[in-house]
């Protein structure tokens, strides 16, 4: 079996059984959106203790590629701290699932959560962040695709 049919069922497992996916009770950060091209939409829930994310769960809905890149990206920042999240890229999720060389069209998929996961960082930290910090990480998130 080739890396390439390695990650193609890696892709089809995590669409078919993703991980962390649900909504959590009362978070403390919810963010939600949407690929316009296609409508499915995405839903990032966390809560955030010590400065570190203690739970992360995601719902909605999406196609394979755009599933199986929620359930990696979660599972990274799950137990992380706000600064190592702040610095979760595309090459980390992409890297986990052999889509490198995505085609532009798809790539929308694969990156839809983690511009989510941005965001609700961003929408968390809003009311504590230097202006320096925060133009930072708007810029992230806006420059994702
Ligand atoms: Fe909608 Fe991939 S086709 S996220």
């Amino acid at each position: 079996m080739s890396n390439a049919d390695i990650y193609h069922e890696m892709i089809i497992d995590y669409s078919r059984n993703p991980i962390n996916f649900g909504k959590i009770e009362n978070p403390d950060v919810t963010y939600h959106d949407s690929n316009p091209l296609c409508g499915d939409s995405i839903d990032i829930d966390m809560n955030i203790s010590d400065d570190k994310v203690t739970e992360i769960k995601f719902h909605g809905k999406g196609c394979a590629i755009c599933m199986a890149c929620s359930s990696v990206l979660t599972e990274i920042a799950k137990g992380k701290n706000i600064s190592e999240v702040k610095n979760i890229g595309k090459a980390d999720v992409l890297g986990e699932l052999g889509l490198e060389n995505l085609q532009a069209v798809r790539i929308k998929c694969a990156l839809l959560s983690l511009k989510v996961l941005k965001f609700a960082l961003y929408s968390h930290l809003g009311k504590h962040l230097k202006t320096d910090d925060l133009d930072k990480l708007k810029e992230d998130a806006s420059s994702l695709y």
